[in-house]
């Protein structure tokens, strides 16, 4: 029987690799509903390719253009309630969560709360809300199924490991395009610079967050509620090839360690596919041809930011909800050119000396807590 296939964010980076899964598979899957923020022109496409029932996007004059263009019967919402809408109106299997940031907070709660298998590339929500959002899908037997490669390295490897024989999980990183930099030359990137990453093709803030090594901090807090793993027990490895795509480190001091050529559509289409594995047309890794595997220690002096992921996630309650929020603010005003390279990580560390209380409340908390966070981030651009 086919399944019912939500998917958030289809016209970025992972929801148009999602799509290609999908699109190699065309037995296994109905398209039901796709979401996204404003451009229309990959939308359209991909409603005449994949014939949803719904579509939401979030910009006004998206809207507006797509109404004109989009066939008779195709149901379309605007505004920021729209994805979480299709996940409550809809029946599907499995919710792909690819919205960039804490946009997508709401929606891949609203899929845990119904049960839906959540295919979760977005680490923000799991960053800001990864208590409520794993007890919720505990609740209600969700299955979350995570799509950044790292954690589908370590859910494979941990399959069916109890809790209790894990070491420690090792995330490993490419370590951005400015691994080898000096500070003094960090000082000077540029937006460009800082978008060309030297492994991954991926949306603009994920590859800005790669760059700082902000986003293996984030992960590192994903990991640490899917794998219901404490911070201390997780650690970074630099690991330029992007081959080893990370380790479990057992008991017994046996490391498992899960591989493959550097291309999302690996792990999509395994959080799919779970608990089977479907045939891929994909490259094959030949280990001759690369070569040689090299790892080294991060370095938390010259990348701050993965510094204060750490501290934010061992701070617990709402530290990372906070911390999420600052990134999210910073790395928009360097990208817009507002603010230097070096300045993200001074803003994020000011915002969080200013956190107010820990104590998490609940989904409404978390929101507040997320905006608190944003007007104070802001004031120190
Ligand atoms: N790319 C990767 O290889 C990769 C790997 C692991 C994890 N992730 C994670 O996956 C998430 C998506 O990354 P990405 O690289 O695919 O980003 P991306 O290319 O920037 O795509 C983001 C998607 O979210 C939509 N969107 C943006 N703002 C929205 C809003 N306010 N409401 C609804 N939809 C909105 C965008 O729509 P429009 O484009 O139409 O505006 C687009 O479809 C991130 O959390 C990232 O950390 C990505």
């Amino acid at each position: 029987m086919r399944r019912k296939i939500i998917i958030l964010g289809s016209t970025g980076s992972i929801g148009k690799n999602c799509l290609d899964v999908v699109r190699s598979n065309p037995k296994m899957f109905d398209v039901v509903a796709l979401s996204a923020g404003s451009n229309v022109r990959e939308l359209e496409s991909q409603i005449a390719e994949f014939k949803p029932k719904m579509v939401s996007v979030a910009s006004e004059s998206a809207w507006s253009q797509l109404k004109k263009t989009a066939p008779k019967g195709v149901e379309l919402l605007v505004g920021d309630a729209g994805p979480t809408e299709l996940v409550e109106r809809l029946n599907s299997e499995v919710v792909v969560s690819a919205i960039v940031g804490a946009a997508g907070l709401s929606s891949a709660l609203s899929a845990v709360k119904k049960g839906t298998r959540l295919a979760i590339a977005n680490k923000e929500p799991l960053v800001m809300a990864g208590d409520l959002i794993m007890r919720s899908a505990k609740k209600h037997g969700a299955t979350i199924a995570p799509i950044d490669s790292e954690h589908s390295a370590l859910w494979q490897c941990l399959h069916k490991e109890p809790a209790g024989r894990v070491r420690k999980l090792i995330l490993t990183s490419s370590g951005g395009p400015f691994f080898g930099m000096t500070k003094k030359q960090l000082a000077s990137v540029t937006p460009a610079q800082a978008l060309k990453h030297p492994r991954w093709k991926m949306g603009k803030k994920i590859t800005v967050d790669s760059s700082t090594m902000m986003n293996k901090g984030l992960e590192v807090i994903e990991a640490r509620w899917l794998f219901d793993v404490p911070m201390e027990k997780i650690e970074v490895v630099v690991h330029p090839q992007s081959i080893v795509h990370s380790m479990v480190e057992f008991v017994d001091s046996s490391v498992m360690a899960q591989l493959g050529l550097p291309d999302m559509r690996t792990p999509i289409a395994y959080a799919l596919s779970f608990p089977d594995r479907w045939p891929a047309k994909l490259a094959s890794l030949s280990l001759s041809e690369v070569g040689r595997l090299d790892f080294f220690q991060p370095d938390f002096r010259r990348f701050p930011c993965l510094q204060l992921a750490y501290d934010a996630g061992r701070a617990g309650g709402l530290a990372p909800t906070w911390l999420n929020a600052a990134n999210e603010v910073a790395v928009e005003a360097f990208l817009e050119g507002g603010l230097g390279y070096v300045g993200i990580a001074r803003v994020i560390g000011k915002t969080l000396d200013k956190i107010v209380s820990l104590k998490v409340g609940g989904l409404e908390g978390i929101m507040e807590a997320d905006a608190m966070a944003r007007e104070t981030a802001r004031k120190f651009l």
